[in-house]
């Protein structure tokens, strides 16, 4: 990203990761973590100041950063669309739902008129929203939330994605809805095959539904792996910590099979504060001489599937 000064400032680094059809892969972290950032770079939508310096996105084989604003346009919404964090901002509320997602249906399928307008409340229908042939025709504010998210959700399954990307898809929800939201994800995704890109600050929230998790910190993946390593076997002490947060892991009968290191003090560093050591080095109750003395090291392979930057895992004295 550019600063006030036009210096570049690094807000994501070494990020390498893949989503297989019909695979869950979940980025989790704190709030400013660098998530939606990914996400926007992913389908070439980050903010102007902000570049990608260097990199490749594949999707089918295909580079997106090399193709044109206009392929970009036409490959958004068909081959890869996503979910954004506000629901509220990003349906437009001086339209009907129903003609925001046949705007959609146009734009891709080429559907008009009143084939547009059935293919829109078949949507509703599948994101299990009741009355779709009445909803179809209420403005955003006339919903819930939860039935706003779905709303995001049919139309981001309009153009029948091969990537599809959610963003926080259920933070403004109450637990039951979120829970509802989750699972129409899952199902739509047995259904599509298509492959998921879950954003979540909650990490308790999203083991069960993910395939494979990485959990970033101020923009560099401290560690990833198959969701049940990282949630029954964490090796990073930010990983300990964010799990920690989650009721169900600290009010669970069994005890933790790691060293309770209770909540996590401070904040994530802002963008330019970060050097080349670790950057939870300053909230790490483990920290050791090592951390200090050497940049942060490179995501180490722990395991089958399990990769994790630590230099307490990586000199074997945890
Ligand atoms: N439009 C913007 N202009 C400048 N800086 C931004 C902008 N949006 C985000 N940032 C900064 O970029 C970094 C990454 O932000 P990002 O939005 O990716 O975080 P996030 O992990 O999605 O957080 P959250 O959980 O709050 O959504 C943060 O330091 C943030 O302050
Ligand atoms: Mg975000």
């Amino acid at each position: 990203m550019r600063n006030a000064e036009g210096h570049l400032v690094s807000v994501i680094e070494n990020l390498s990761f893949s989503v297989a059809h019909g695979q869950t892969t979940a980025l989790v972290g704190e709030s400013g973590c660098g998530k939606s950032m990914t996400a926007l770079a992913l389908m070439r939508l980050l903010p102007e100041d902000f570049v990608i310096t260097s990199g490749r996105i594949l999707l089918e084989g295909r580079d997106l950063l090399s193709l044109s604003a206009k392929e970009m346009r036409s490959l958004r919404g068909r081959a890869m669309s996503m979910i954004f964090q506000e629901p509220m901002t990003a349906l437009n509320p001086l339209f009907t739902v129903g003609d925001q997602i046949a705007e959609v249906l146009r734009w891709h399928q080429g559907l008009g008129g009143s084939a547009a307008r059935e293919r829109a409340i078949a949507l509703l229908r599948v994101v299990q929203i009741p009355a779709a042939e009445q909803r179809v025709d209420a403005y955003p504010h006339q919903l819930s939330g939860g039935m706003r998210q779905r709303v995001m959700i049919a139309m981001a399954l309009a153009g029948r994605p091969k990537l599809l990307i959610a963003d926080e898809p259920t933070t403004a929800l109450d637990v039951t809805v979120q829970a509802q939201i989750f699972d129409l994800l899952a199902e739509l995704q047995q259904e599509t095959g298509a492959a998921v890109l879950l954003i979540t600050h909650d990490l308790g929230a999203v083991a069960e539904l993910a395939d494979e998790i990485l959990v970033l910190y101020a923009g560099r993946c401290i560690e990833a792996g198959v969701s049940a390593d990282i949630v029954e076997a964490p090796r990073h002490p930010y990983t300990r910590g964010l799990l920690n947060c989650v009721p169900h892991f600290t009010l669970g009968r069994a005890p933790k099979p790691w060293v309770d290191l209770g909540e996590i003090p401070g904040m994530v560093p802002p963008l330019g504060a970060r050097g080349a050591d670790c950057a939870f080095l300053a909230r790490c109750a483990l920290a050791a001489d090592i951390c200090r003395s050497r940049p942060q090291p490179a995501l180490d392979p722990i395991g089958p599937g399990h990769a994790v930057s630590c230099w307490r895992e990586a000199g074997g004295t945890t």
